[in-house]
């Protein structure tokens, strides 16, 4: 079932529209797919005939919504529903895409006609509109025969450049094939290898510092069974999108309790020396790239051997999905660290003032008690 707002806005342009607003409404891309195959719609994407702005500015006009922003280059707008809490939906009209190189930002031409619209989508199972009627009406636009697909369960994209002019469409047929069990077609996978072959295509995300693919990563890596995705990037070889070096990836099973997807990846690319470089260029933030550098170097350097409090305290600050990585990298540091905090001493700094240290020495003497306490703690346990 559609949501009720959907047909509110239908209503609405029918009965008070003027010229400008009045259009065909189509509803398109997931949420279509998924109303068909009876899956819970979560983003509304609605596609205007004419022009996205003026539903926008006669929504905003009835007092029904607020224009949230305006995305003039691609003619999409979004907006925010007056009665309903939380809700956003992004009003796109009808464009086709240019794209001047592989992985580019396309250039957008509108308005266009549906089937143009539909044309330059990825998928056929992402290629159906309903065209929204009153009384909650619709008909179903099907040019690319996307409803047999969906019962195939199959994922096709639609012309043999696909692959090529975006890159990113690659890892969406692995994030929707591991997502709903589907598979990708013969064809499809013949032209994902030859898209990866050539040149333009390889290490990519390094060339064109890649967010847009960063995005596309990002969303893989938060599915559920994000190591089976991480297994066909492997064998289809498509994390040769991320660099042109050989990357060598993890793919133990024991390791899905990561929750975060940064964490997830961090593990699966953990091998490799252009880890942290990699992680830059897909736009990770600043304090993610610091704790896995930090990880990095206390693996390194075996820390956990000469343990400090300060150096405690650091791996305590970790999040917790990179505390929870640092041990499964590391199996053997979770007991030895829970010793080092049993040896934290208990004094508190300021019991040590009333004792007469001050400044300096008041971590001093507490790493010194720290160091005592290890070493009995130790002996008990031989
Ligand atoms: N689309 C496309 N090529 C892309 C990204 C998106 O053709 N590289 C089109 C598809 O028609 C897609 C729609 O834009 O269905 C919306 O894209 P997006 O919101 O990214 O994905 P959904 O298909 O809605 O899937 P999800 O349920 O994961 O949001």
């Amino acid at each position: 079932m559609l949501a009720d707002f959907i047909w509110e806005i239908i209503n609405l342009v029918e009965e008070k529209a003027d010229e400008k607003a009045k259009q065909k409404i189509y509803l398109v891309g997931g949420a279509v797919r998924d109303f068909l195959i009876g899956h819970e719609i979560i983003d509304y994407d609605l596609l205007c005939e004419k022009s996205a702005l003026a539903l926008a500015e006669f929504l905003q006009a009835c007092n029904y919504a607020q224009i949230i922003s305006i995305h003039e280059p691609f003619g999409t707008v979004k907006i925010e529903l007056n009665s309903y809490q939380n809700i956003q939906l992004d009003l796109a009209t009808t464009r086709t895409e240019i794209y001047k190189f592989p992985g580019a930002l396309p250039i957008a031409q509108y308005p266009q006609s549906i089937n143009i619209d539909l044309a330059r989508r990825d998928f056929t199972i992402n290629a159906i509109a309903l065209e929204l009627k009153s009384n909650k009406e619709f008909e179903i636009i099907d040019i690319f025969d996307g409803q047999a697909d969906l019962k195939n369960k199959c994922l096709k994209v639609l012309h043999n450049l696909s692959y090529f002019e975006d890159p990113t469409r690659i890892l969406r047929a692995i994030r929707f094939a591991t997502r709903f069990n589907y598979k990708i077609g013969e064809t499809d996978l013949q032209l994902i290898t030859e898209a990866l072959n050539k040149p333009e295509i390889q290490g990519l995300a390094e060339k064109i510092r890649g967010i847009r693919i960063g995005i596309e990563i990002k969303r893989l890596l938060e599915l559920n069974n994000y190591l089976q995705a991480a297994q066909l990037m492997s064998e289809l070889g498509v994390w040769t999108l991320l660099s042109r070096e050989n990357l060598i990836i993890n793919l133990n099973p024991a390791y899905l309790p990561l929750k975060f997807w940064q964490a997830r990846l961090a593990y699966l690319l953990w091998n490799n020396e252009h880890l942290l470089n990699l992680l830059e260029i897909l736009g990770f933030e600043k304090k993610i790239q610091k704790q896995i550098s930090f990880m990095q170097n206390i693996i390194q350097q075996n820390s956990l051997n000469t343990p400090s409090i300060k150096l405690i305290k650091e791996i305590n600050n970790l999040d917790l999905d990179f505390i929870n990585l640092l041990f499964s990298l590391r199996p053997a540091w979770q007991n030895k660290f829970e010793l080092l905090e049993k040896a934290l001493p208990k004094i508190k700094p300021v019991e040590l003032m009333e004792q007469g240290f001050s400044g300096i020495e008041i971590n001093q003497k507490l790493e010194s008690l720290f160091q005592e306490n290890l070493k009995s703690l130790t002996q008990d346990l031989n």
